[in-house]
């Protein structure tokens, strides 16, 4: 990653990109009403420095255990308390649930450069998102079975990891309470219950295989794990994707909430932050805009993950769409006609984001390709300009917020130099993310703490694997 002032070279996906920052600097076609519209998602350095120090402390009062219970950024112990050494082996099956594609997968770690995975992503019916547990958890049973038999699998006695994407409060390595439903998700009967017995318990009703549920684990902390099996130095695990969180590696002493936090012969402990419901406490409606408050209410959890739906690809796609549909009313773009499609809510992907900030200055192939999807025609330069003002606008903001999540643990850690494994659908596909991200960062740490920023392949897949390995290695 080389730079130049105000161009960034960017190679991790594909072409090398030249790319400049605006950073809500009006393009001299966009109208100054549509700048002011926006004006309220462009956070400066004093607003950055001030959401990192409102998180350290939330994430404090996460940790501590008296504490804890009112605390916003709960930090859940995740108790993985081992890195990967590169020398675990097996092979372990793994499902992945929470992001945007369910998935079963079988995982091979045959040596530390050789590592199998075989997976299956399987079309999750928007229906069980709100139906209920039973039904929830049938589906991922009968999943599990189809990959089974399909690789002849039934009668091996395989340990599964279970990345299970939501807010967990963790007993053990195998058993975590759900505590609230995110990302749309709203299945009855599942909020208070151990996930990993109601897993298991449809696993052995089919009574079709012999799959041991042996540990649960949270995206970020699979995303960790994988990192951290190639680059030693890896301590955060980063998810912008569908939702957005973190995990990092605490001292043991400092989880309190971990029963054996002063006895533990272990240093350290995976804390997973659950970083989305930062500001469910009001603490962050300094950054908020009247369009992430329509945004709250059309969701099914009003109130809660609001750190999340300023940052994560569920939320941003409607934002852009809240500040169009306001646009078109106020005769601002489109001569004030828009189309069914877009004002379908939800209709607006933030995937649109990624390719319509792709195009290079001036050029509006994706643009074009994404207006003619909504069935939006007929637009002339402004307009495009316009709309890719507001995508970056809200991507902007993203980035930075995320970066403030990523200095708040990096000073919480109080170390000099760290790795940190990302995945998720808006890092991976959104052509500046990584470069903002590392931009806005390097502004706000102190001088001479390095950081890398690296994909993490795999999380709930080799991730998962890491985690299952550890709980069969202390069951033994
Ligand atoms: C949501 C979930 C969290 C997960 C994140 C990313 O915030 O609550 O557990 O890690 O999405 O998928």
């Amino acid at each position: 990653m080389r730079r130049t002032s105000g161009l960034f070279t960017h190679s991790l996906f594909g072409p090398v990109l030249k790319i400049f920052f605006r950073d809500g600097k009006m393009p001299s076609l966009v109208n100054t009403e549509i700048e002011a519209a926006v004006k309220g998602f462009l956070i400066d350095q004093e607003k950055m420095t001030e959401v990192v120090e409102r998180m350290t402390k939330e994430i404090k009062m996460g940790l501590a255990k008296d504490t804890h219970s009112r605390a916003v950024i709960k930090c859940f112990v995740s108790h993985v308390q081992d890195l990967p050494t590169g020398k675990e082996r097996g092979k372990y099956l793994a499902l992945d649930l929470g992001g945007s594609t369910f998935r079963v997968l079988l995982v091979n770690l045959l040596s530390e450069a050789d590592v199998e995975i075989v997976s299956k992503s399987f079309n999750f019916p928007v229906t069980l998102m709100s139906g209920s547990g039973k039904a929830l958890f049938d589906f991922l049973a009968e999943c599990l079975s189809e990959f089974c038999h399909y690789h002849g699998l039934e009668n091996e006695s395989l340990p599964l990891g279970f990345t299970f994407s939501f807010p967990v409060q963790q007993q053990g390595l195998s058993k975590g309470i759900l505590v609230a439903w995110t990302k749309g998700f709203s299945c009855e009967g599942v909020v208070g219950k151990n996930v990993v017995t109601l897993l298991q318990e449809a696993i052995d009703r089919r009574g079709d295989m012999k799959v041991n549920t042996v540990a649960i684990l949270n995206d970020t902390v699979g995303t960790l794990m994988s990192c951290a099996f190639y680059h030693p130095n890896c301590r955060i695990g980063l998810i912008v994707g569908t939702g957005s969180n973190a995990c990092y590696v605490e001292k043991t002493v400092n989880a309190e909430c971990f029963e054996g936090y002063q006895t533990s012969p272990k240093p350290s402990m995976i804390i997973n932050c659950e970083w989305g419901a930062f500001g469910d406490n009001g603490v962050l409606e300094f950054v908020r805009t009247t369009y992430d408050k329509i945004v709250d209410k059309v969701t099914p959890n009003p109130g809660k993950q609001t750190f999340e739906k300023c940052i994560s690809g569920m939320y941003m796609g409607e934002l852009v769409r809240l500040v169009v549909m306001d646009m078109v009313a106020r005769d601002l773009m489109f001569h004030g006609t828009s189309s069914q499609k877009i004002q379908e809510r939800w209709s607006f992907k933030s995937s649109y984001i990624s390719d319509i900030e792709s195009d290079a200055p001036g050029e509006y192939r994706s643009c074009n390709k994404v207006l003619s999807e909504l069935g939006i025609v007929g637009c002339q330069e402004p307009d495009k300009e316009a709309l890719r003002f507001i995508c970056e606008a809200v991507s902007s903001r993203s980035a930075k917020l995320c970066a403030c999540g990523l200095v708040t643990i990096i000073n919480k850690m109080n170390i000099n130099e760290v790795v940190i494994g990302i995945d998720g659908s808006v890092y991976r596909f959104h052509p500046k993310y990584h470069d903002l991200l590392q931009f806005h960062m390097k502004k706000l740490l102190k001088p001479g703490v390095k950081f890398e920023l690296v994909v993490s392949e795999d999380g709930s897949g080799r991730g998962a694997a890491l985690v299952a390995a550890t709980a069969v290695k202390a069951k033994l």
